[in-house]
């Protein structure tokens, strides 16, 4: 199936792209001003996956299989160095040698772990083997469901402590997704015994009512901070980010849910 290898490939680095491109950013101004290196650094990051993500979106379905395979490897190589750039900045911020610098440990290791799924998902496809269903339901909502609860996490700290009612709102989300993520853990443990349909399809149910939520909180908070109606250190653009990443995770919940009982949502 040549032209499904095509699309896959088009539409992961379409969305993955832009997400590296926007964290080049984010880790870029949450440098000090003297540190001129890294802001070069990250610059450079920049254009390269602007430059990914331009050449992705002239790509169509009909492109020769083999040319996909070189940009994907391409974008493979590219990937595997911002995951080493995130990995560098967090050893300098956990060696205090970044004082004052304003990204959390955890949001530059979260950055590094999305870099690291991207890459993952590019040798896959690549190699041609994709995990089977039901390992691949267990796999995904452990990974999107902690990024999920590590997103709840810096939108309450990110919100001004006045904003007393956000900052709950968002720590219930956080709350609520470490305990999904210790349900996706334990089924995860479970395997395969735990991988019957109807076992999968509760999961699957259970996730999307919590990721709907989530997703029209991040829309609101996101709204709201364009609007400048509340009070936060939030860049308008990391809100727009980690919306798109829960509507990223509702799709894949979907796909799955379909694949499963072939149940439409
Ligand atoms: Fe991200
Ligand atoms: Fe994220």
């Amino acid at each position: 199936m040549p032209d499904a290898f095509v699309a896959r490939s088009l539409e992961e680095i379409r969305f993955w792209s832009r997400i590296m491109k926007e964290h080049s950013l984010f880790l870029k101004l949450g440098f000090r001003c003297e540190d001129t290196t890294l802001i070069n650094e990250a610059n450079q990051f920049y254009s390269i996956f602007e430059n990914i993500e331009s050449r992705a979106n002239q790509f169509t379905v009909g492109t020769d299989p083999n040319v996909i395979r070189r940009f994907n490897e391409e974008v493979h190589n590219a990937v595997s160095h911002i995951w080493l750039f995130k990995r560098k900045i967090l050893q300098l911020i956990l060696t205090c040698q970044l004082p004052g610098a304003n990204n959390f440990p955890l949001l530059v290791d979260h950055t590094s772990r999305e870099a690291n799924y991207f890459r993952n998902r590019l040798a896959e496809l690549n190699a041609g083997r994709l995990d089977p269903l039901p390992d691949a339901i267990i796999n995904e909502n452990v990974f999107f469901l902690r990024i999920m609860a590590d997103h709840a996490k810096f939108i309450s700290h990110l919100l001004d402590p006045s904003e007393r009612k956000l900052v709950d709102q968002a720590n219930e989300f956080s709350h609520d997704f470490d305990q999904l993520l210790y349900q996706a853990v334990d089924l995860d443990s479970m395997r395969p015994q735990s991988q019957t349909v109807p076992l999968l399809d509760q999961f699957l149910d259970q996730n999307r009512v919590s990721v709907v939520a989530l997703r029209d909180f991040k829309k609101t908070a996101r709204d709201l901070i364009e609007a400048c109606r509340i009070k936060s250190i939030i860049h308008p653009l990391l809100a727009d980010h980690v919306y798109r990443e829960a509507e990223h995770f509702l799709e894949i919940i979907n796909m799955f849910e379909l694949s499963l009982t072939g149940k439409k949502n």
